[in-house]
């Protein structure tokens, strides 16, 4: 990747504390001295935003195929008017789901082919790839039940059954066994402590 920002993905199951890491690691990587840029996704810029509303919407009755190009639609947009340049830069980038969310829920979680879904993550990224993936991993019961008390109701995916949430967990779990650019954090622990363990698994990778 001709680059020189630092490219760090945060992905899991639904209130694994994406948000909450994403905060607390780009404050650390501030106080370095380095420039964070925060997205997200679904979402990350104005165009993929709504398509999150769509995405999102309890009320929407969207084929599995149909999610899985509204997503890549919304990365591809988000990858170019947003993390592109601030990789260019030379800014940190961290960024709450991507590429391999798509693999989690679309691949593992609707059961579509993950290599129809490997080449839509590649035209929708152009190529690039997070210098780290971290997937804060947890049990379902758990994450839902952050999620119920922070936001009061579900979205359409985090409504989703059990039995989906289970297949994206361990989804999840079988990709990082396949790829060293990705690590499983605990997310059991409390916010300081995961941080930490962030912290230094970016300082052994050289990436901080
Ligand atoms: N380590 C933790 N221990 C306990 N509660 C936590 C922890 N981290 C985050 N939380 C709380 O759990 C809820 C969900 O956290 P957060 O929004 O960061 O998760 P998320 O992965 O971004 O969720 P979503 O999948 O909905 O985007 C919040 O209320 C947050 O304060
Ligand atoms: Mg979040």
């Amino acid at each position: 990747m001709m680059s020189k920002g630092k490219f760090i993905t945060l992905e899991g199951p639904e209130g694994s504390g994406k948000s909450t890491q994403a905060l607390l690691v780009a404050d650390y990587i501030r106080n370095c001295g380095r420039e964070v840029v925060c997205t997200r996704e679904p979402g990350g810029v104005s165009i993929a935003e709504q398509l999150r509303e769509i995405l999102l919407d309890t009320k929407s009755r969207i084929y599995p195929t149909a999610e899985l190009l509204l997503y890549a639609a919304g990365r591809a947009q988000h990858t170019r008017e947003k993390i592109m340049p601030a990789l260019k830069n030379s800014k940190f980038v961290i960024c709450e789901r991507f590429t391999h969310a798509s693999i989690a829920y679309q691949g593992y979680g609707r059961g579509l082919s993950k290599e129809l879904i490997g080449q839509l993550n590649y035209i929708a990224t152009g190529g690039i790839k997070p210098n780290l993936t971290v997937i804060l991993d947890i049990d379902i019961k758990t994450g839902l039940k952050r999620v119920k008390s922070s936001e009061g109701k579900l979205d359409r995916l985090e409504s989703e059954n059990v039995t989906f949430h289970e297949k994206v967990r361990n989804g999840y779990l079988e990709i990082a066994s396949e790829d060293r650019n990705i690590e499983v954090v605990s997310a059991l622990n409390t916010e300081e402590v995961i941080k930490e363990g962030i912290i230094d698994i970016l300082r052994k990778r050289d990436i901080i």
